[in-house]
Formats: C-alpha cells, structure tokens, sequence
C-alpha cells in the first residue's frame, strides 16, 4: 500500500515537473505532497520543478536526511550480518567481556552489568542474578528478543541493561532466525 502511494506520488511529481506549471498555489500543493511522501524520488522531482523555491532547502535537508538514513541502515544489515546466525546454546561469538563466549540459554544464570533502571543502587541489582526480578524461560526470551527487530538498533544503546546494546544485536538475530 505505501509503495503504491509512493509509486502514485512520484508519477504526480513527474508529471508536475514535466509540465513546468507554475505559480504559488502549484508550489504548495506539490510541496504537500513531496513532504509528505517520505521519498527522496518525490523530494527531487519537487526540487527540479521548484529549485529556488521557499521549501527548496528544507527539501534538500530532507533528501540528505534520507540518503544518511539509508547509510546507517547499510550499516546495521552489515554488522546483523557479520554476526550472523545466533542460536540458543551455542557460545556468542560477538559481544563484550560479559556475554562473549557465553549462550543465551545460560546469560540468565549471570549477573546483570547494567542497572534495570538509571540510577537505581548497586546493592539492588549488581549480584543479584536475573531470577530475582525476572523469570526468563527461553519462550520469554524469544518475545523480548522478539522486540528488537521491530526497533530502531540505536535504540539497543540507549537501555544498556542487562548486558549492552550488543546482547540485543545477538536477540535480534536469534529471534529473526526463529528462536534455534
Ligand atoms: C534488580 C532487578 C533486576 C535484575 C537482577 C535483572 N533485571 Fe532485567 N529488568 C528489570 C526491570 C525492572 C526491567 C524493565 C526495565 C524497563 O522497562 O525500563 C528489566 C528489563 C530487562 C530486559 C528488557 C530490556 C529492554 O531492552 O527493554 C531484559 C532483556 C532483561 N531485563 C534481562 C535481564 C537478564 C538477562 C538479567 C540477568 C542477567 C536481568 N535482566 C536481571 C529488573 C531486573
């Protein structure tokens, strides 16, 4: 659905700029659309018609936005497949001193190393191991690691508990592979 709207927008825009109409009203109702489209194809049809327009430089803020999210997202599918195929008992091969060599199935004996909530004192969390707060069976795992696919990865970073951002690279890929 959303590719056929992008589909119809960019046909719009080029028939647009084909067309070299001009005037305010046509510069707004063109900008209505391209910025909206969430396409860079749509953006630049619109800076070929309009390119000393009043929306051009935030339309060019927006194309270089786009082409930066394609960059990192390039990035990410690099490094899940550097990591590649994760599975539930075998040792992680990528991660920090805390997870690296151990397997999901026995992550939970361990000890967090990042605190469950920012600021929270050491004496509540820093031996206590996982099955004080949590009851993590490996189907629990799998939904929670399940999440990590639908979220950003600069989102892994920026809630460290238990283990990292990079635990959360490794969930990822034992969820997208179907929890082995
Ligand atoms: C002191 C209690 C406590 C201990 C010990 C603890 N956790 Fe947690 N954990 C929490 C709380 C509370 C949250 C929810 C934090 C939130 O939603 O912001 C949480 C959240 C999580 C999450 C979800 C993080 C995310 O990305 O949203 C994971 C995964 C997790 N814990 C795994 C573990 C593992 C594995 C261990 C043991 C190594 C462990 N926890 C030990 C309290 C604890």
């Amino acid at each position: 659905m959303r590719n056929l709207v992008a589909a119809a927008s960019v046909f719009f825009a080029c028939s647009f700029a084909a067309q070299a109409m001009e005037g305010p009203g046509m510069e707004e109702d063109f900008w209505a659309i391209a910025s909206q489209s969430e396409s860079a194809e749509t953006l630049n049809a619109f800076l070929e018609a309009f390119p000393d327009g009043k929306h051009a430089e935030e339309a060019r803020a927006m194309v270089d936005e786009f082409a930066e999210d394609d960059r990192r997202r390039e990035f990410e599918e690099s490094i899940f497949a550097m990591v590649g195929q994760v599975t539930y008992d075998a040792p992680l091969s990528f991660g920090n001193e805390a997870i690296i060599g151990r397997s999901l199935s026995n992550i939970t004996e361990l000890s967090p190393i990042y605190p469950p909530v920012e600021g929270l004192p050491e004496s509540y969390w820093k031996n206590e191991d996982c099955g004080s707060c949590h009851q993590w069976t490996r189907a629990d795992l799998c939904t929670q690691a399940s999440t990590y696919i639908e979220k950003k990865p600069v989102t892994y970073q920026s809630k460290q508990h238990p283990f990292g951002g990079l635990l959360k690279i490794n969930m990822r890929n034992w969820a997208i592979g179907g929890c082995q």
